[in-house]
């Protein structure tokens, strides 16, 4: 019997970070469910990663800002047993201050970067810890952490995407699932085209602009060294974990007790 090669769902896939993450894991032998609005260059991948790799793709043309869309997503990979690798990739981003931004694209940006995350994680998680393994990559920003004006909601919904990361890692990583939050660092793609961060990343020097498949790659290798949040372009990933684990610190002294200078008005 021919082994079957294993599945890897790999949303906004059409440019950037995405389209570097499929084309690296076909190269490792993954077929490939790829998903974006545009369909041309999904097919477009889909040829070249077939031809050049020897594996299937298939192109499931969505818009996961779309309850309906995202739905179809869902039903696909619903009892798919070669789920092995959802890289939950897409997103959209803009700088604006907050009160500038159209309410709607703001409600589009929720459903792309936070609702469309968890839900397909919520579909996918299943099967996988049925068939004793999986890997979750979920594409964050290190913008959760920088306080830059103009980001407010794009970098909650990053934030989101940490701790969802870290809280599934700590609720399941014992049972076979592997969890990656990828905070890739400014990186050359379309993120933004139209909108104001193209102007940042003009404003740039290109030496200080990473490429989507340095990204994907430094994620990959990332999984195989067990990073829970992978940073590709930081040399000493341990002063972050000293300082997440100081913030955890800080809080474990947080008592029932209104603190003192609470007080003061009494
Ligand atoms: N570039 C950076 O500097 C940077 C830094 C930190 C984090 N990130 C994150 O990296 C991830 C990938 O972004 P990128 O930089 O590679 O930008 P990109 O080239 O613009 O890619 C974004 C991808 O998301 C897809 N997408 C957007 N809206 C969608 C929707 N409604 N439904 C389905 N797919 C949708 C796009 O495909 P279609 O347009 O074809 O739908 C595209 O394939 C994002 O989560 C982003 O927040 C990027």
């Amino acid at each position: 019997m021919v082994a079957q090669r294993p599945l890897a769902l790999v949303t906004g896939s059409s440019s950037g970070i995405g389209r570097a993450y499929a084309e690296a894991l076909a190269a490792c032998g993954y077929d490939l469910l790829l998903v974006a609005r545009r369909r041309d260059r999904l097919e477009a991948l889909a040829k070249a990663t077939t031809k050049a790799c020897g594996i299937s793709a298939e192109v499931l043309v969505t818009d996961l800002s779309d309850p309906q869309g995202l739905r179809r997503v869902e039903k696909r990979i619903d009892g798919e047993e070669r789920l092995t690798m959802l890289v939950n990739n897409a997103g959209i981003g803009g700088i604006k201050p907050f009160l500038e931004m159209d309410p709607a694209y703001i409600q589009k940006m929720i459903a792309v970067n936070v609702t469309a995350v968890t839900l397909l994680t919520y579909a996918a998680l299943p099967g996988m810890l049925w068939h004793g393994g999986g890997t979750i990559v979920n594409v964050a920003s290190g913008l959760a952490y920088n306080r830059i004006p103009g980001v407010a909601v794009y970098a909650a919904t990053k934030a989101f995407v940490i701790q969802f990361t870290r809280i599934l890692h700590d609720e399941y990583g014992s049972q076979g699932i592997r969890f990656q939050a990828l905070l890739p660092g400014l990186t050359r793609t379309e993120l933004g085209v139209g909108q104001q961060p193209r102007d940042l990343m003009e404003r740039i020097p290109a030496d200080q602009i990473g490429t989507p498949e340095n990204a994907a790659k430094a994620s990959l290798a990332g999984l195989e060294l067990g990073e829970l949040m992978c940073i590709p372009g930081l040399a000493h990933p341990e002063e972050f974990v000293r300082a997440d684990e100081a913030v955890q610190e800080a809080l474990r002294k947080v008592t029932a007790e209104v603190a003192a200078r609470y007080h003061a008005r009494d």
